[in-house]
């Protein structure tokens, strides 16, 4: 059931806008504002808890980087993002007043089931973000958000992590809503924000071609470094995973300020670098400080491909390609940004001939800690 597709991945890249409308769907009101029927009963468990810690594995947990941010922008709690198997061994500090949210596509992944149960031992709340109905995890789980992503065949993920970073955008604006947090007019831009973003994924995905043709010249390429710094920060590692998983080569995502404390030295003539480039609309001086990145390493011979939003020229002098993003909220970009990696991704495997649905050694569902 490709329908037209070259491949699954290339149909569920293509779906993304989708999966993010769906995902959206009944969670917003006529009113603007955001009420997911899910969480209907919870709320003094919203207004009680002191800390969310989100536990997931892969990519999801990339999904719940983004959700950090933006969690902690509208609720004012603290979260913490670990890896579920790391978090399941180090005598994590969880308690009554703890949130723990599991991320899991199938809800079958042994290693965050672990998280989740070891949580709830713990006498934490649980709360489960899946896209696989009556899966184990949501099952297990005191309450569950579904995403809407539709069936995702493909072993690397797209658009389940799109629609898990638009259920955490949900997620944080609800207990916003409940613990008074956000303004009733706050919480209407955010989601009035977040329901454009399907028709500017649109627009990114238009780009196909453009990004394709940059994979292809680079299909010899051995090593790919991505840059990004706050919610562009988990963009670099997932754009990285997504290389390594598709076209097995090593690629390696850092925090954009980590530049010069080390990772500055890879960089010889040649180097291929993807730069997430945040808007000056959210930090101007996070995005100058990118931009002097750029600047240091296009010095040293980079090739650099930034990934920045229209009508941002500050990076047209040091740039060999500009990928273009929509305008959006700064905290929902990584919605925009994240395609032309999966895009680049999955036509730099297809131009090395490997099967971007069944990548090597990688299964779906990892249902062994
Ligand atoms: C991995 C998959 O093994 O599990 C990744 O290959 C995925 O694509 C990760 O991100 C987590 O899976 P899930 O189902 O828990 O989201």
């Amino acid at each position: 059931e490709k329908g037209g597709w070259s491949s699954f991945m290339a149909k569920e890249i293509s779906e993304q806008p989708d999966a993010v409308a769906n995902t959206i769907r009944a969670r917003i009101g006529d009113d603007g504002l955001v009420h997911v029927p899910e969480l209907d009963g919870l709320d003094e468990l919203f207004r009680g808890v002191s800390r969310v810690v989100i536990v997931a594995c892969g990519t999801a947990s990339y999904a719940g980087m983004v959700g950090k941010y933006a969690i902690e922008a509208w609720t004012r709690l603290p979260v913490e993002v670990a890896l579920s198997h790391e978090f399941r061994y180090s005598d994590p500090v969880v308690d009554a007043s703890t949130l723990v949210v599991s991320i899991s596509q199938s809800g079958e992944t042994m290693d965050t089931l672990m998280a989740v149960k070891y949580a709830a031992e713990r006498g934490a709340k649980t709360l489960s973000i899946c896209n696989t109905q009556g899966a184990t995890i949501p099952r297990e789980s005191d309450a569950v958000v579904y995403t809407h992503a539709g069936p995702e065949v493909a072993v690397a993920s797209t658009k389940a992590f799109v629609a898990q970073v638009t259920a955490l955008y949900l997620l944080g604006l609800h207990i916003a809503n409940v613990r008074g947090s956000l303004t009733s007019e706050q919480i209407t831009e955010n989601a009035a924000e977040l329901q454009a973003i399907p028709e500017k994924i649109g627009e990114v995905l238009a780009q196909h071609d453009e990004v394709a043709q940059l994979a292809h010249w680079m299909s010899d390429t051995r090593s790919v470094l991505f840059l990004g710094r706050n919610v562009g920060y988990p963009i670099s590692l997932e754009g990285a995973l997504k290389l390594k998983e598709l076209a097995y080569i090593h690629a390696e995502g850092f925090a954009a300020g980590e530049l010069k404390h080390g990772p500055i030295a890879l960089i010889e003539p040649g180097q291929p670098v993807f730069v997430v480039v945040p808007s000056p609309r959210g930090s101007q001086t996070m995005h100058a400080k990118v931009v002097s990145n750029i600047q240091e390493i296009r010095a040293r011979g980079a090739r650099v491909i930034a990934i920045a939003e229209e009508g941002d020229v500050a990076v047209l002098p040091y740039a060999d390609t500009v990928v273009r993003v929509p305008l959006a909220a700064p905290l929902f970009e990584p919605l925009l940004c994240v395609i032309p990696t999966q895009i680049f991704a999955m036509e730099l495997a297809s131009a090395k001939g490997l099967d971007v649905d069944q990548p090597r050694n990688l299964a779906k569902s990892v249902t062994v800690e």
